[in-house]
């Protein structure tokens, strides 16, 4: 029977208890002016061109509030490109939403802050690409882009908002993570995400070309450290989160707390899924367009094949840690193996972790510079959509 408790004690979907979704993100659009190497869109993003409306987009929020989700993220693509976004947050807040700003800060401007603010946003997150001008600009393909940003951060940070910094880590720019932090640290980040690339959509096209070496990994997990410190002894309340790449890791994550767990993207056109890039996966997902979210979320065949525990395969179905990690990644599995279901080849018990161990051999002989990556671009979206 499904049961649609809306409290997150009750949020408990390996007893076989479907919980509410949380946390909401609202992928407004896949248009966007960068075209970041390891950008996470699919990599068909073009053939995507249908966008929900903005009363489309207020009903989805009425609908998920009223299920239970508190937490939201507005992102794309570049989610300033909808010049709707100040009457989705204000809508988003009226209905007691916490709300978040993911964005590159092009189409950014004092205006924009004030409005937003006006409406009631709570939190920006900015993306950088690195400290230094020249790899800023090969890794986003905008050369205009950087001193936009450091502009932009400044202002948001002088609007009183609370700023978090988002610096994808990769080959190319992690042996800079000392300048790039000294880097937030000026911009006044109250928190710092230092992510390694997570290697789907555009970045899995390049992740020869992005995958650290375990060399570098460990340097910049040791700058970190040493940051951490240097902050504290100065008093200075900047929190730096490193996200480790899952290639270097001994045990997969818990990837979105679980498959339909606590977390729901709505994509630009309406469809729903379980994670952002689950749009890549065989199967199909159902669209606000066609069905109450209610019904998606509880009832879809697609959000119930990887709940609880009874889809596992071997090793997971008979592994005391299977309630932990929930197998890992259902898109990394499938990436790497073609088989959604299997254990994800992060894990060192996974038959198929030779793929994880061959990767990185592979990126330690791929020499590719930064400009010879695959830039996200309408043109070669088209060519894999036919592929
Ligand atoms: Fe997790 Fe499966 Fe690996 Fe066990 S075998 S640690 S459940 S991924
Ligand atoms: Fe899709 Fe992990 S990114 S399940």
């Amino acid at each position: 029977m499904t049961d649609h408790t809306d409290t997150a004690a009750a949020n408990q979907p390996l007893k076989g208890h479907t919980g509410a979704p949380l946390w909401l993100l609202a992928e407004l659009t896949y248009r966007c002016p960068l075209q970041c190497a390891y950008c996470s869109n699919p990599l068909d993003f073009a053939s995507a061109k249908e966008e929900l409306t903005t009363d489309e987009w207020v009903d989805v929020l009425t609908q998920a509030r009223a299920m239970g989700s508190v937490q939201m993220g507005f992102s794309g693509g570049e989610p300033l490109v909808r010049q709707d976004l100040e009457i989705l947050v204000a809508e988003a807040r009226r209905l007691g939403f916490y709300t978040n700003l993911i964005t590159s800060a092009l189409g950014l401007d004092e205006a924009r802050i004030l409005a937003l603010r006006e409406a009631g946003l709570d939190h920006i997150q900015i993306s950088l690409q690195a400290s230094d001008p020249d790899v800023a600009a090969a890794v986003a393909g905008s050369r205009k882009a950087h001193e936009k940003k450091l502009a932009m951060a400044r202002a948001v940070k002088a609007a009183g908002y609370p700023m978090v910094l988002n610096v994808v880590l990769h080959r190319h720019n992690i042996d800079q993570l000392e300048a790039i932090i000294a880097l937030c640290d000026e911009l006044g980040a109250d928190a710092v995400e230092l992510a390694n690339c997570q290697l789907y959509g555009w970045a899995h096209l390049n992740r020869a070309g992005l995958l650290p070496s375990r060399a570098q990994l460990e340097a910049a997990e040791a700058t970190t450290q040493r940051w951490r410190e240097k902050l504290a002894s100065q008093g200075r309340d900047m929190r730096l989160l490193f996200v480790v790449p899952d290639y270097y890791a001994e045990r997969p994550k818990a990837c979105m707390g679980g498959w339909g767990s606590i977390f729901m993207t709505v994509a630009p056109d309406g469809s729903v899924l379980p994670c952002h890039s689950a749009r890549m996966l065989p199967m199909t997902f159902p669209s606000v367009r066609e069905q109450p979210l209610r019904e998606i979320w509880y009832d879809s065949e697609p959000f119930n094949r990887y709940r609880g525990d009874g889809w596992m395969q071997e090793p997971c179905r008979s592994c005391d840690e299977r309630h932990r990690d929930v197998g890992g990644c259902r898109c990394q599995a499938y990436l790497l193996t073609g088989d959604p279901a299997a254990t994800d080849p992060v894990c060192e018990l996974s038959p198929n972790h030779h793929l994880i161990e061959a990767a990185r051999r592979e990126a330690a002989d791929d020499g590719r510079t930064l400009e010879e990556l695959t830039l996200r671009n309408v043109h070669e979206s088209r060519v894999f959509c036919r592929t």
